[in-house]
């Protein structure tokens, strides 16, 4: 028996899956008794018309990293990168629109193709990146000008991408720290997959009202594992339908705000809704959800393409082929824009990165 035995073995037995693609796919094209799909055309969107930015650093990414002043672009396809607006007016028929970019930087959008938006959006609180904080006091003054903008009592959380030792101090803030940048606002901030963490007074109120509380050091600290996952349980349980799409948005502002406007998502560990549950677990079933409804909305600023991280315990792949039967009925757009569905990832097993590009 070599290695790979059982590759080829789990092929045929993804047999009916790909069967089951088919159907879905074949029933939505035929507009059967299936949710419709939205759209989000080529021809709705911004990529339509004539564009001429002006006057910035257009930066092409090209070998020699050249930086242009001038970029044309004709129906979502660039015609000219150069130095002369008298020029790249050329290669229209009818006047483009020409904006005046004042020096600011131009870049094309980036392809982010291993990433977990798709959770991020869904996280408890007003999640606030903290990858850019380099000390205890650039945390405080990132929790400040959050707290002016949302919500006054609002949970503010940093719930992983980052870590301590990114601050000079090498360490997480205190509650003592936290309760001198932003005394109005509860706060939870946990890093790795499932802390350590700390809280200041506002957050250590409401964990320790929890039926199931967390413990927490009188300096705000709460310990890796079932303390994190108490407290994070906790903030989880607030969570709203409208809560996660606000959640989804915020996650879109700011890859837009990196420059990141493709996205590949990796899905997540499936929720066991109990306090061993880390920031990587969510109910796999609905996590999409509010992502669909900020998408239905004409909300949607970046593309997301979707991939499905899925384990099951059975050859024969019963959930797997629920969660298909459920999910590529309410997903999928034209390439252009918005959301869609790219593969299947059956965790730990090669056999199982099934293809289905729509
Ligand atoms: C907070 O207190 C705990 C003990 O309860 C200690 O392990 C931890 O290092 C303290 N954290 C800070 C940032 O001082």
């Amino acid at each position: 028996m070599t290695a790979f035995e059982p590759i080829t073995f789990m092929k045929f037995k993804l047999l009916p899956v790909l069967w089951l693609l088919f159907v879905c796919y074949h029933n939505s094209a035929a507009g059967a008794n299936v949710h419709q799909r939205s759209t989000y055309r080529r021809e709705k969107g911004p990529l339509q018309g004539n564009l001429i930015l002006s006057n910035g650093n257009v930066h092409t990414m090209s070998e020699g990293e050249e930086v242009a002043s001038v970029i044309a672009i004709k129906d979502g396809v660039i015609v000219y990168v150069g130095e002369s607006e008298t020029e790249a007016t050329k290669n229209f028929d009818s006047a483009p629109a020409i904006v005046d970019l004042q020096g600011h930087i131009a870049i094309p959008g980036l392809i982010d193709c291993h990433n977990h938006i798709v959770l991020l959006g869904n996280r408890p609180g007003y999640h606030t990146p903290l990858e850019n904080a380099y000390s205890i006091a650039d945390v405080q003054s990132t929790y400040q000008a959050r707290a002016d903008g949302i919500p006054s009592g609002s949970f503010i959380t940093t719930i992983g991408g980052f870590h301590p030792n990114h601050f000079k101090e090498r360490r997480l803030p205190t509650l003592e720290e936290l309760d001198e940048a932003v005394p109005n606002s509860p706060v939870f901030v946990s890093y790795s997959f499932a802390g350590p963490a700390t809280t200041n007074s506002l957050g250590k109120a409401f964990f320790e009202s929890l039926a199931d509380p967390p413990l927490i050091g009188a300096n705000g600290s709460i310990s890796s594992g079932v303390n994190n996952g108490k407290a994070l349980l906790g903030l989880r349980k607030q969570l709203t339908f409208e809560d996660r799409k606000r959640g989804v948005r915020d996650a879109m502002e700011y890859a837009v705000s990196v420059g990141v406007t493709t996205h590949l998502d990796q899905g997540g560990f499936p929720a066991t809704g109990t306090p061993s549950d880390g920031a990587a677990h969510e109910d796999l079933y609905s996590i999409h959800l509010p992502w669909l409804s900020v998408y239905d909305d004409e909300a949607g600023i970046i593309r997301l393409r979707i991939n499905f991280l899925h384990m099951d315990d059975s050859l024969e792949a019963p959930t797997v082929q629920q969660r298909l039967l459920n999910t590529f009925k309410l997903f999928g757009n034209d390439m252009g824009g918005g959301s869609s569905t790219r593969q299947l990832g059956a965790w730990r097993r090669l056999a199982g990165v099934l293809k289905c590009t729509r």
